[in-house]
């Protein structure tokens, strides 16, 4: 299986966490790529119409993505116990906060877009502030139900864990860790897991 993906894309990560958990490393082909909203890059568009990376081109040249449908087809491959819950409340609850993080992604990750790509003649303020205000607001959320996280290392605890990472690495400024401590303590534990230290953001 060939995975295209970026270093810097806390999507790639989340997916790679889930490959080193899940003991496939040696069954991946990686690919790095580095497409923008305004320069795509052919290899990837082809296999991907949306161009966006994570993209995971099986054996027989399907491809999949998003991230949240190649880290359920990674964990379907794996041994062991799984990293998405069966069914049941556990998974609905485990889905929700994938999305959440995932959500806290597209948000960060648009407005570094934002920054590092649009001439700055054509930057839009309110547009910015309106991203991190969803980025701040599902940390306030994530916040309040921290105490629930981390009893076993599933899909939702790599997804925050990736949005966290993605926030010390783009945005330091933001200094996410004031006012939320059981999401700090959260990202303290997780942060030591071998799948999450060799995966971690270049620096940069
Ligand atoms: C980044 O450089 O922040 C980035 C790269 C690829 C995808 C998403 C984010």
């Amino acid at each position: 299986m060939k995975l295209l993906f970026n270093p810097a894309s806390p999507f790639a990560r989340k997916v790679l966490v889930v490959a080193h958990e899940r003991g496939l490393n040696g069954r991946l082909e990686l690919a790095p790529v580095a497409p923008l909203p305004i320069r795509p890059v052919a290899e990837l568009s082809q296999v991907n119409p949306l161009g966006k990376v994570p993209t995971l081109v099986l054996e027989d040249g399907a491809a999949l993505y998003d991230s949240r449908v190649i880290a359920e087809y990674l964990d379907s491959l794996g041994e062991g116990p799984r990293l998405f819950p069966a069914g049941g409340a556990a998974r609905w609850t485990a889905l929700r906060r994938q999305a959440a993080a995932d959500g806290i992604l597209d948000a960060a990750v648009a407005v570094r877009y934002e920054r590092a790509v649009r001439p700055p003649e054509r930057l839009f303020p309110e547009w910015v502030q309106g991203q991190l205000i969803k980025v701040r607001q599902t940390l306030d959320a994530l916040e309040r139900e921290a105490g629930a996280l981390g009893a076993a290392f599933g899909i939702a605890e790599i997804a925050i864990g990736c949005a966290l990472g993605y926030l010390d690495f783009r945005f330091p400024e933001e200094s996410w860790r004031t006012g939320r401590p059981g999401l700090s303590g959260f990202y303290e534990r997780v942060g030591t897991r071998g799948s999450m230290q060799a995966t971690r953001p270049p620096s940069g």
